[in-house]
């Protein structure tokens, strides 16, 4: 088991430059994508993580090859071995799932082993199958696996019920290659899946309505090849954004898409820190000594992210006064509160809010990393903890976030990774 542990500072100056990677949220899907066609697929500003690797194997699995340097991944999916996803690729990474469309729509079967992934809520997947259902796909459940059959997708009208960042992407994959009209509403909005449908247009898809909540997918009978920029990760981004507010050095982010961060830097401004967009996607952030509390609530894009909620919580626990953080789309993802409350910090969750009392002075101690963005909040109240905090159960960090030790060490931060 691998620890992470931090020598932290409450004076901490986190002073320099980092290079954002690329969304590990945009490239997943992408990579899914690559099922729809037998031509090459290329994606650059690939981040190299482990929920990437994953995905390969998983790629691997179904018998497709690839090849990845650096940052840039090259797949071609000309024929498949195997239409099956199994359980040990995807419990681990809830993203699996993103592979039943492609493959029923390109090879009408798949089975995909009911997804696992961060202990952040029930997370079911209903919104997909349902979707992929009024496709004219034939559902079935046997033995813990989503079975899928169908002849060619025929286009259909759906309203998600609730906004799904994965059951839009995945719908719109689905639709691409049926037959005729798909009319989704209600769709996520995200960065990331607008991100997706730019790579399946490049394809040859027929899609309008990108970045709207109305999507139309007009089905094409073959999809072709591409070559595609994965946008920035916008949620590392703000982990970085965070680290610059909780500290006074001046943190300068490259490789940002300042469009895509509109309502963090707003939440951060708002909270004291002084953050500047440069030129060539750049951004520069300085703390402030005297941080304000802020009352924030998650909600879809463009609001303020989930995927940043646990690591805004730390920097509220370093405002003078007290912040309401109000949990909108997952039960349960409050799981780091126990953990921020052994370094000290002081908040009371109430069903849906987590009520943060600041400031209090935290100190370092052995805390549990429970999912990937638990795991990041709690690095950033290591940081500026007085003495040694220890994060155990520290693989969720590397299931997003690239070569973290390397860039805080990079910008003055003191943290080592060990095992045992
Ligand atoms: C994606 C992101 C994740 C982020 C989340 C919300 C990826 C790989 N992961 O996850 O980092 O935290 O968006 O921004 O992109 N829901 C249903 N039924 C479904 C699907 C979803 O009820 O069939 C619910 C979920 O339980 C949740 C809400 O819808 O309450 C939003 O989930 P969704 O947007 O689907 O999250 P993911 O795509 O899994």
């Amino acid at each position: 088991m691998e620890k992470i542990r931090i020598f932290g500072n409450p004076n901490l100056l986190l002073k320099g430059k980092v290079r954002t990677s690329g969304s590990k949220n945009a490239v997943l899907p992408a990579i899914a994508a690559s099922l729809l066609t037998d031509e090459k697929i290329r994606l650059k500003n690939i981040p190299l993580v482990k929920d990437v690797f994953s995905m390969l194997k998983l790629m691997t699995e179904l018998g497709t090859e690839y090849h990845l340097k650096k940052n840039d991944l090259t797949i071609q999916v000309k024929k498949i071995l195997s239409e099956e996803a199994s359980y040990d690729l995807v419990r681990v990474m809830r993203a699996s799932i993103l592979v039943l469309g492609p493959l029923l729509a390109r090879f009408g079967k798949a089975m995909v082993a009911l997804p696992g992934g961060c202990a952040i809520g029930s997370r079911p997947i209903d919104l997909h199958i349902a979707g992929l259902q009024k496709l004219g796909a034939t559902i079935s459940l046997e033995h813990g696996y989503i079975k899928a059959e169908a002849g060619r997708l025929q286009g259909a009208d759906i309203r998600f019920d609730k906004k799904t960042v994965g059951g839009t992407e995945h719908l719109v994959m689905a639709a691409s290659l049926a037959r005729g009209e798909t009319v989704l509403r209600n769709c996520a909005q995200e960065p990331e899946v607008s991100n997706l449908c730019e790579l399946l247009v490049k394809m040859g898809a027929k899609i309008d309505g990108i970045g709207e909540e109305v999507i139309r997918v007009n089905g094409v009978s073959e999809l072709g090849g591409a070559v595609h920029e994965i946008i920035p990760d916008r949620i590392e981004a703000g982990t970085f954004l965070v680290a610059g507010a909780l500290t006074q050095g001046g943190i300068t982010l490259t490789n940002t898409e300042p469009a895509h961060l509109t309502t963090i830097i707003e939440k951060l401004r708002y909270s004291g820190a002084v953050i500047e967009i440069e030129k060539n996607k750049t951004l520069r952030v300085v703390g402030s000594s005297e941080i304000k509390p802020q009352d924030v609530t998650t909600s879809s894009y463009p609001g303020f992210p989930t995927d940043m909620q646990a690591q805004f919580m730390v920097l509220m626990t370093q405002a003078s006064g007290t912040s309401i953080i109000t949990e909108t789309i997952f039960d349960r993802r409050f799981l780091h509160v126990n953990e921020l409350l052994r370094l000290g910090a002081n908040i009371e969750v109430s069903g849906d809010k987590a009520i943060v009392r600041g400031k209090t002075p935290l100190s370092g101690a052995e805390v549990i990393a429970t999912d990937l963005r638990a795991s990041a909040s709690l690095i950033l109240a290591g940081l500026v903890a007085g003495g040694e905090t220890i994060v155990n159960e520290v693989e969720h960090i590397d299931r997003g976030y690239e070569a973290i030790e390397e860039k805080l060490n990079a910008l003055g931060a003191r943290i080592e990774r060990i095992r045992g």
